[in-house]
């Protein structure tokens, strides 16, 4: 029996092709797994209705980690999917397979890893090295959400809430409420996450990423939460910054900036920006982590329009691969594996298309598997 067992979700369109190069890299290092593949996506919604079929979850209670491509979402309403004929007549709405599985399996960690790696073009600036902490199952994507506005919903926000006033004469379907639900627990686990990294690997800076000075409640429970989980750490200095002022201080100077920290909408913001200062989709992987279970995944989508022609970067991927054999404790292979990563970048021999070469997925994979 291998030791490892790997829940393999390829996905939608390029998640396929990065997938593939991935296991490339893998097979090479010889990690001692079974890959078990696993349906996710859009073609399942359409079929099934469900783009994260039951027997994927239960897939899912049963490994050691999954490495997931990407997926294809739409925001379909209930009357667009009457138009599917598979569907018709069932009363589906569209909902995000990956919001889900981070609920379901409590990934309340999304891990993402900010390295310019020296030779790549696409760097913003050299030497940036940053690792994004972002809050994963809870606050604008908690998924309670009204449009149209339920009547109660109206009532009870009158009674108990002074500027609710403002919106009482627009009718109900004429706005939407998507809550921003943050919890004491959900944001000590996150802050708690990103204070223990620091400590483990000597960083000296923990950044909490809030707008507390406008959005009271809940931001100011996560950075009140941050003040309190700091005190235990007395070596590592805890600094903050609005969300928007953070967007320009980082493009200003990202050397300012070691572990940042943030609820779910802000970290799911500044980690694409940053993954953008280090070479964009191609090169921003991510790890949504739980205690129990680890999903890893390039940040970026399924890019429909390069589906077929095995040209994007699979970079991000492998380095999300990378990222799936420290969780497993495979220390050894991961580093082979980013040294690897940033001998090929540096030499620039190969290089896909975003990075100014016409090399291809799967000879991008090869040429990294060269060096293990
Ligand atoms: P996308 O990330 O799929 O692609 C946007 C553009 O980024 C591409 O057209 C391409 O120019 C570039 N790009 C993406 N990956 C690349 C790579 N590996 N190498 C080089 N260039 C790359 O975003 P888009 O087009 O907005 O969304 C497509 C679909 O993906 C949508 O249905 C969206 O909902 C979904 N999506 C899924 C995600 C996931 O599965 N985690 C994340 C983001 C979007
Ligand atoms: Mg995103």
């Amino acid at each position: 029996m291998a030791k490892y067992k790997i829940a393999w979700l390829p996905g939608d369109g390029i998640g396929i092709e990065v997938l593939e190069a991935a296991k490339i890299v893998l097979d090479k290092l010889n990690l001692d797994a079974e890959y078990i593949h696993g349906d996710i996506g859009w073609e399942f919604w359409c079929k099934e209705g469900d783009a994260f079929p039951e027997r994927t979850i239960d897939l899912l209670n049963n490994v050691n980690a999954a490495m997931f491509g990407a997926i294809t979402s739409k925001p379909v309403k209930a009357a667009e999917a009457e138009l599917i004929p598979e569907l018709k007549g069932k009363g589906l709405v569209y909902r995000s397979p990956i919001v889900r599985m981070r609920q379901l399996f409590d990934l309340y960690t999304c891990l993402r890893p900010i390295k310019a790696y020296p030779g790549n073009p696409l760097n913003f600036k050299e030497n940036i090295d940053i690792v994004v902490f972002r809050e994963n199952t809870e606050d604008l994507y908690s998924g309670v959400e009204f449009n149209p506005v339920p009547e109660e919903l109206r009532d009870l926000l009158l009674k108990i809430s002074k500027p609710f006033s403002a919106f009482k004469d627009i009718p109900l379907d004429r706005y939407a409420i998507s809550c921003k639900i943050n919890t004491k627990k959900g944001s000590e686990k996150i802050i708690c996450a990103a204070f223990n990294f620091a400590k483990k690997f000597g960083r000296k800076k923990v950044t909490v990423v809030h707008k507390a000075n406008v959005v009271r409640a809940t931001d100011g429970l996560f950075f009140e939460t941050a003040k309190e989980i700091a005190k235990d750490y007395p070596g590592i200095q805890l600094d903050d910054a609005n969300i928007d002022a953070m967007t320009m201080w980082l493009l200003k100077n990202p050397f300012n900036y070691d572990v940042l920290v943030a609820p779910n909408l802000y970290g799911d913001i500044i980690s694409d920006l940053c993954a953008q200062m280090v070479g964009g989709l191609g090169f921003g992987c991510s790890g949504n982590i739980g205690d129990k279970l680890a999903v890893f995944e390039p940040t970026h989508g399924s890019a429909p329009k390069y589906f077929g022609q095995y040209k994007v970067n699979p970079i991000a991927t492998i380095l999300a691969a990378k990222m799936m054999l420290d969780w497993l404790g495979e220390k050894d292979m991961a580093v082979k594996l980013e040294n690897a990563v940033a001998e090929v970048i540096k030499e620039g021999k190969v290089r896909t298309y975003d990075m100014g070469g016409n090399n291809k997925t799967l000879e991008m994979a090869n040429e990294i598997a060269s060096k293990l």
